[in-house]
């Protein structure tokens, strides 16, 4: 059983499929790929390495494996290299696929050589994270990070599928999976009330990973962003939607130090924070905002800073270099109400300080 989404960009479209079992290389096979490089990490590839390429080799796709260390710091250009030169090693030519077999880490990296090797070949994603089967698997943004910051080079570059199979979720660790969880509840706030009911009802089968359940779910928001990627592609207006919670959630995960809080985690409390502005500014009602906050909380979700929380002037900084700030000003995205929001807000430096301060 699996469920099929389209995202419907004319030439460059592609199909989601998220099911059991399901996984990639139709596509390619269809494509005419007879050589492919797998792309996964140290913790993946033990547990679903093997089967991927064989499924590949069945289809008649000479595949081979790139393991990278799992974590965040692979994903720089030094791993890229590494992945281009894998890539000439395993024989690869105009005519082959990039397979990226993994969380965001592994997707980025991967769609990023994909791009850019030869020009750019076929590309795969078989997300094995929930982050990555609601969000970063789809849409086509690639890339690396650079000392500097987080995916600061990359490339729009659209998979040609994606095959999300909810089995791989159960040996997901804990906290990994519930970060995933912020960005389900997410779409909730951005676009579906409908989702949003539905998450507060399942809340507790959705945790303990009920399949159908999270089948369901991780389908419904893989269409939610398949319409807002085919809205704007490039991300020139509501694509910026996608970043309910980011701008504080970036500015919290960087000031605390990456890998102490997770990216979900940091989005949890951003979203709480885009909330409390929301009361002050947009007229978003106190009972939504706690809807929203005990939805978090029963899914295990930090919905506060915390006792080691940054100072207010370090995460205003954090916030003032946001990709999407102007001139150091963040700009948020703020709700109307669940399922209701609205992008490109700028807010005082007093209500900004003061919500926190008020919250924190
Ligand atoms: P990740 O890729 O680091 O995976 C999290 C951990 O889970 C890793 O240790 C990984 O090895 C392990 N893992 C993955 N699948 C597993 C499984 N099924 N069983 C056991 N362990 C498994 O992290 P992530 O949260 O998936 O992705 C984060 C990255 O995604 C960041 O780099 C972020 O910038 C990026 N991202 C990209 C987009 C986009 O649109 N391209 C969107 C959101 C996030
Ligand atoms: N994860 C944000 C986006 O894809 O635009």
């Amino acid at each position: 059983m699996s469920r099929t989404v389209r995202v419907d960009l004319g030439d460059r479209g592609y199909d989601i499929v998220v099911g059991r079992g399901v996984a990639p290389g139709a596509r390619l096979k269809e494509l005419g790929a007879r050589t492919a490089l797998i792309v996964t990490d140290t913790h993946v590839d033990p547990l679903y390495g093997a089967a991927c390429e064989s499924h590949l080799r069945g289809l008649g796709i000479e595949a081979k494996r790139a393991v990278v260390e799992a974590g965040e710091e692979t994903k720089d250009l030094r791993h890229a290299e590494t992945l281009y030169r894998a890539a000439l090693e395993a024989g690869l030519d105009r005519s082959s696929a990039v397979v990226a077999l993994g969380g965001g880490v592994v997707g980025d990296l991967a769609g990023f050589v994909a791009a850019t090797f030869l020009r750019g070949i076929a590309f795969s994603q078989a997300p094995t994270t929930l982050l990555a089967m609601v969000d970063s698997s789809v849409g086509g943004k690639t890339g690396v990070n650079l000392p500097e910051g987080k995916n600061l080079v990359g490339a729009f570059y659209q998979p040609c599928e994606v095959l999300a199979d909810v089995t791989t979720l159960a040996t997901l660790p804990e906290r990994e999976y519930l970060s995933g969880l912020a960005e389900v509840v997410k779409y909730g706030v951005i676009w579906d009330a409908v989702l949003f009911e539905r998450l507060e009802r399942e809340a507790d089968a959705l945790r303990a990973r009920e399949p159908v359940v999270v089948e369901e779910v991780v389908a419904r928001c893989c269409e939610i962003k398949a319409e807002v990627v085919r809205l704007d592609e490039k991300e020139t207006g509501v694509r910026a939607i996608l970043n309910f919670g980011h701008t504080f959630g970036h500015a919290l995960e960087s000031a605390c130090g990456y890998g102490s809080l997770l990216h979900g985690e940091a989005v949890s409390i951003g979203m709480v924070f885009a909330a409390r502005l929301s009361q002050r500014s947009r007229g978003f009602g106190a009972g939504e905002a706690e809807r929203l906050i005990a939805l978090l909380e029963r899914l295990g979700l930090p919905v506060r800073p915390g006792r080691a929380a940054p100072s207010w002037e370090t995460l205003r900084r954090g916030m003032g270099t946001d990709k999407k700030a102007r001139g150091r000003m963040p700009r948020f995205v703020l709700v109307d109400r669940i399922g209701a929001v609205v992008f490109g807000c700028e807010i005082s430096e007093s209500a900004m300080e003061e919500t926190l301060r008020a919250w924190a």
